[in-house]
Formats: structure tokens, C-alpha cells, sequence
């Protein structure tokens, strides 16, 4: 596989913003390597030499592959952000984060991140912590609940987790099924993904990673390195910004997220809630 196209291909999200706001030599760290998309793009068009950490072992085989031709200029590492401070001693001149799950994720049954194809409910980026149902099985509903309203918006949060607990659904789709059946016609969808997105969300602990991910990612920097981070969700966004202003050692580069264009949106429809922000380390 090339990754021109198919599954294996996660369309790198803002990939010109990053390239405009990234150095253009030195040594680069993309915390969220995925199947390397950014990486790729930071690869074909700077100088520099990118390390590419992912806490999906999987993730990181397809990216691999996908930046052949590149060798010696890469490197892939399996970890966790939230310890990304101890996992290097050298400095890089740029980070880059990019929240959230990619396509190829998505795309695999197995993962239980997708509601529309059938699948256990695990939906864990990486090997390690307790999977969606084993979740579900020891949450209360109002735990659930809130977790629901939290992280995915719902309204009627309360209803949802009440039948969630009652069904105790073992796959993908039996858990759609039970939310469609709550939600109104018209938004089953919309009301199915925000219930994936926010059991994901806890289950992964994303919300605590962005803040441990941005806090190490800072102390990783050199002076003058730049982090860009692309979040999708306003809590994880403010979770960052709260990071940062607690610091004295970064200026935010951004006042106001960097938004995709139009274009974007229309060719890659994932991008239409990324946030982008930059900053330099003082
Ligand atoms: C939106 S994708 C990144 C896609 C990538 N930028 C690209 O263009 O191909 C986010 C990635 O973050 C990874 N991730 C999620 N939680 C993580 C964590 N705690 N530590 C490291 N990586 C994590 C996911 O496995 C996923 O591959």
C-alpha cells in the first residue's frame, strides 16, 4: 500500500496551516503520528528529521509504510503522550499535536470506534485500560450521564445512559440501536456520534492527555520551538489554554484558532471542527 488512497490514508488535517506556522529545519516531534500524515507532509516539505510517537502500535505499522523513502529522517516510537516528557531527554524545535482518533481508527471494525460497521466495544487507542463495555458494565447512569452531557453534548443525557445501562450493549451497533431509539428522528445520527465521541473520550482519559500532552510537550521544547496543537473539542481546547496560561515560559502565537478553509471542509469533512493554535517557548 502507497497510502494514496483507501483506509490506510488519514488525510492530514490543516496540513498547510501546520507547514506555514512550522520551522522549516531541526528536529520535529509529532506527538500523534497516527498512520502519518503530518509527518509525511512535514517530511516532504522541511529539512528536518521527525520522530513520530503513537500509543496505536498498528497506527504507527501503516506509517511506516507510509513514509518510505524517508529513511533516516524518521523515526517511530509506541507511547503514551501523557508521559511524553520522560520518553525523550533531547529538545526538538517543534511539536505538533493533532487530538482525537483518524481515519484508519475509525475505519477498523475491530477498534469499535465506528457506529456504523459491527464490532466489539473497545474503542481504546492503545492495548492498555479498560475497554467501552467493560466501562459501561462498572459506570452508574449518573456517572454516564454526565459523562454524556461532558463530552458529547447530549441533552437528554439522563434518558440515554438509563437505557445504556439497562440493554448493556456487547457490540457497535447494539449500542446505535439503543441511543437511535432515544434519539429524534431526524438527529439519530448526530445523537449516536456524540455518544461514541464522549465514551471515547473518557475511556481514553483524552481530556487529562491534552493537558499532560501540552504540559510535557512544553518542557520538550527548545527556546524559539514552536507547538502547534489541533484540537477538536472545546473542552479539550480550553483544557489546553489552560495549560498554557498558567505559564510563563510560552507565548501563544494564535489569539484566535486558526480555522480550516472552506475547501477543506468540503474535500475532508473531518476537519470541520478543528481548532489550530500555535505557540513559542520563550
Ligand atoms: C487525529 S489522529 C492523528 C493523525 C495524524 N496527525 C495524521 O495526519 O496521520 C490522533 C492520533 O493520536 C493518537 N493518540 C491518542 N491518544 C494518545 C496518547 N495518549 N498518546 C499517544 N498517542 C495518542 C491516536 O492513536 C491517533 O493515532
Amino acid at each position: 500500500m502507497d497510502g494514496g488512497t483507501g483506509p490506510l490514508r488519514h488525510v492530514p488535517v490543516m496540513a498547510e496551516e501546520v507547514l506555514n506556522f512550522s520551522k522549516k529545519e531541526g528536529l520535529f516531534l509529532d506527538a500523534t503520528a497516527g498512520t502519518g500524515g503530518h509527518m509525511l507532509t512535514l517530511l516532504e516539505n522541511t529539512q528536518a528529521k521527525v520522530v513520530g510517537l503513537d500509543i496505536d502500535l498498528s497506527s504507527l505499522r501503516i506509517a511506516a509504510r507510509n513514509l518510505r523513502g524517508f529513511e533516516g529522517r524518521f523515526m517511530l516510537v509506541n507511547g503514551d503522550m501523557k508521559t511524553v516528557k520522560n520518553l525523550f531527554k533531547t529538545k526538538f524545535d517543534l511539536i505538533l499535536f493533532d487530538f482525537g482518533l483518524s481515519s484508519f481508527q475509525l475505519e477498523d471494525e475491530k477498534k469499535g470506534f465506528s457506529f456504523r460497521k459491527e464490532g466489539p466495544l473497545d474503542m481504546r487507542f492503545g492495548r492498555k485500560g479498560i475497554t467501552a463495555r467493560e466501562f459501561l458494565e462498572n459506570v452508574s447512569v449518573e456517572e454516564l450521564a454526565k459523562i454524556l452531557r461532558k463530552y458529547g453534548d447530549l441533552p437528554n443525557a439522563k434518558v440515554i445512559a438509563r437505557d445504556i445501562k439497562k440493554k448493556l450493549p456487547k457490540t457497535t451497533l447494539e449500542l446505535a440501536l439503543v441511543v437511535r431509539k432515544r434519539s429524534p428522528r431526524r438527529k439519530g445520527h448526530k445523537f449516536v456520534a456524540r455518544v461514541f465521541q464522549a465514551i471515547r473520550m473518557a475511556i481514553n482519559e483524552e481530556e487529562e492527555n491534552v493537558k499532560l500532552g501540552i504540559e510535557g510537550g512544553i518542557e520538550l521544547l527548545k527556546k524559539d520551538g514552536r507547538l502547534i496543537f489541533i484540537t477538536y473539542h472545546s473542552g479539550e481546547e480550553k483544557r489546553a489554554l489552560e495549560v498554557i496560561k498558567e505559564r510563563n515560559d510560552v507565548k501563544l502565537l494564535t489569539k484566535k484558532p486558526v480555522r480550516p478553509g472552506k475547501e477543506e471542509i468540503k474535500r475532508n469533512p473531518r476537519a470541520r471542527s478543528a481548532h489550530l493554535r500555535v505557540l513559542e517557548k520563550l
